[in-house]
């Protein structure tokens, strides 16, 4: 029997998110409902609004929540109701050539649940990223929930679910940052920040925080930057120089999404160092640059999807650290609201207020 629940929806191109009815079916073979405790409001959400990721309203938001699996449908194994739960947009499927290969952190076949969540009148709605959890309840594919300790709260949790996985990820799982590293972030949003804090408990020794807004900079210091560069008032790439003995840095983490960033971020490097791309481009974007800067200084230029973070084993982890308080996740939750907020959230992330705005429900 589907239960009504409410949840936020996106109705049309770049039109105010409303808060409707849903009707979130029982789960089917493979699936979970979950009651979900808290989610955040990212960036994504804002994309999907405004008709950036694709066309397919009406649109259920939200993607980073914990809660409570509340059903599992058949054939459904170690997932029971009550299990406190991490929701993931990579539900690896074990068979594809990614996982086939042993690297199921790339997995090309995610799973999703197939049963649809409805407007009453029918309507199948799209969930954010298969998940959909800015709702009171969210059905999902059993492996897009990843159980952690529960005494982590709700709202702390669920950030590892989307942005402050991907920064994580970015710093430790791609750019594989290690003790004694030299370290840049450009952009200490959500992202950027978590990726200064990866690289932090990587053990990196100088970690440089470049962005334009100073209340950001603040944020990644108390994160673990050791220097934090204003784009706006010195030039960032003569700053991480400066800070790493004249080279560059040995990992260095695009965080913002745009080519003039991701040029300087590039020169930023020292020979042979690694560049990685996190931060999400839009289609009208190009680059231009000299090839054989690419070949000469040599390194390694990567993409990380979601930080290259395998959920299964990186989400209890990290749970785990914060639990232990090598981890500060609190930081991330700026500002705690109800799921009638979600519109404010959504000015406050463009404001550059908040890193997180966190729906509790
Ligand atoms: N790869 C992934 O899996 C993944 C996952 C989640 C989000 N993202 C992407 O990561 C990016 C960051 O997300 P976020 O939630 O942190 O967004 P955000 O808007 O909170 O952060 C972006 C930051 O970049 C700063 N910035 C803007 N222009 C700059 C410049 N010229 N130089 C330096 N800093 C500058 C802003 O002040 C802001 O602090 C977005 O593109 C988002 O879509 C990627
Ligand atoms: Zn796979
Ligand atoms: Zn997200």
């Amino acid at each position: 029997m589907a239960v009504e629940v409410r949840g936020v929806v996106s109705r049309g191109r770049g039109e105010p998110v409303t808060v409707e009815t849903v009707l979130v079916p029982d789960p089917g073979p493979g699936e979970a409902v979950v009651d979900v405790q808290a989610c955040g409001v990212c960036h994504t959400d804002l994309h999907y609004r405004e008709g950036g990721i694709s066309e397919d309203y009406p649109f259920l938001l939200g993607h980073e929540a914990a809660g409570l699996v509340s059903a599992v449908g058949e054939g459904v194994t170690g997932l029971a109701a009550g299990d406190f739960v991490i929701l993931n947009w990579r539900a690896v499927c074990g068979v594809c050539r990614a996982c086939a290969r042993g690297r199921p952190w790339y997995c090309f076949d995610t799973a999703n649940a197939t049963r649809k969540m409805t407007l009453p009148d029918g309507t199948d709605l799209s969930p954010a990223l298969g998940i959909g959890a800015l709702a009171e309840k969210t059905l999902v594919a059993a492996g897009q929930c990843t159980k952690v300790d529960p005494a982590a709260p709700a709202a702390v949790a669920g950030l590892l679910g989307c942005g402050v996985m991907a920064g994580l990820g970015a710093a430790i799982n791609t750019g594989g940052v290690t003790r004694g590293d030299t370290v840049a972030v450009y952009g200490c949003g959500g992202v950027g920040a978590a990726a200064v804090a990866g690289a932090a408990l990587a053990g990196a020794r100088t970690i440089v925080a470049v962005d334009v807004d100073a209340r950001k900079l603040g944020a990644a210091r108390r994160l673990g930057a050791t220097q934090a560069v204003n784009a706006t008032v010195e030039d960032p790439v003569e700053a991480i120089r400066r800070a790493t003995g004249g080279y560059g840095a040995d990992v260095v983490i695009e965080a913002v999404g745009r080519p003039e960033t991701y040029r300087q971020a590039f020169y930023s490097r020292d020979l042979a160092g690694t560049l990685v791309l996190v931060g999400v481009p839009t289609p009208d974007m190009t680059l231009e640059m000299p090839l054989l800067d690419f070949f000469s200084r040599g390194g390694a230029l990567k993409s990380s999807w979601y930080g290259d973070c395998l959920p299964s084993r990186d989400f209890p982890l990290l749970i785990d650290l914060y639990l232990q308080g090598r981890l500060d996740l609190d930081r991330f939750v700026s500002a705690t609201i109800t799921i009638d907020e979600v519109e404010d959230a959504f000015a406050a992330m463009h404001r550059g207020d908040v890193l997180r705005s966190v729906v509790m429900f």
